[in-house]
């Protein structure tokens, strides 16, 4: 076992380093949450959506990263079940110091908070004990779901990033927010907890939210 961070909690939720023995319940939820997660999730260029998942395989490839210092992948717990995964992965040293946040969590979980609730307490700890200056979270314009994890935080919007990510079959076009240790005058979840995140403008986005987006030309 490899811990890169300790267990982080906050009432029902806890955030711990995933570990092999995760491996039969990451597969179970891949499995029974596919039309849930489908549309949502990262694969390589030129491949299909998996039908099947290696989840040892995957938690080595997260685990390899942790040891790297490239990435943080926390499994995410309910009342000490396995209910998602969140992510830190393409941490950059040196004069970056950032990471970019992802996560998922079971449908049977969804609209409990615990997916904010994870992501503050983790986006925390990456500030401060984890060392990192800036966590960055990407999202797809039609995840309505995922745009209000980070309004409720307080993320930054930073802006639109074309094509950005291969998900789902396709290019996809995200909406990119961004903290950094600086402009946090007190954690995120305290923050969150109290009623001090201030109210989000979503006319920043300039573009139309949590409908299909055009399709983009393949051209450019
Ligand atoms: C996006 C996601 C992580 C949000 O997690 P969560 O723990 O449900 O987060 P929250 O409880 O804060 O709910 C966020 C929003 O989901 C919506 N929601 C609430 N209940 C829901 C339900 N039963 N089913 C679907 N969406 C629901 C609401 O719009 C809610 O916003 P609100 O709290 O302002 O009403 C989760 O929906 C998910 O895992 N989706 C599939 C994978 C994915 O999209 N990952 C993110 C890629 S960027």
């Amino acid at each position: 076992m490899f811990d890169f961070a300790p267990r982080l909690t906050h009432g029902r939720v806890a955030v711990r380093p995933i570990r092999m023995r995760d491996a039969r319940a990451l597969e179970r939820e891949l499995n029974g949450n596919r039309e849930w997660l489908q549309q949502w999730e990262a694969q390589l260029p030129g491949t299909r959506p998996p039908t099947s998942f290696d989840a040892k395989g995957t938690i080595r490839g997260l685990l390899e990263g942790a040891r790297a210092g490239t990435g943080m992948p926390f499994a995410i717990e309910v009342d000490g079940e396995f209910a998602g995964q969140l992510n830190v992965s393409g941490i950059t040293w040196g004069a970056v110091q950032g990471g970019m946040l992802g996560y998922w969590v079971a449908e049977r979980f969804a609209g409990e908070q615990v997916t904010p609730t994870a992501t503050a307490l983790v986006t925390d700890y990456a500030l401060s004990d984890g060392r990192l200056h800036r966590i960055e979270v990407c999202i797809r314009p039609e995840n309505l779901a995922s745009l209000r994890v980070v309004e409720k935080l307080g993320f930054r919007y930073e802006g639109f990033r074309k094509r950005f990510i291969f998900i789902d079959g396709d290019w996809r076009d995200h909406l990119c927010f961004a903290l950094v240790r600086e402009e946090l005058a007190e954690p995120v979840l305290q923050r969150w907890l109290n009623g001090r995140v201030p109210e989000f403008d979503r006319r920043v986005y300039q573009l139309p939210i949590g409908t299909q987006q055009p399709t983009p030309s393949t051209d450019n």
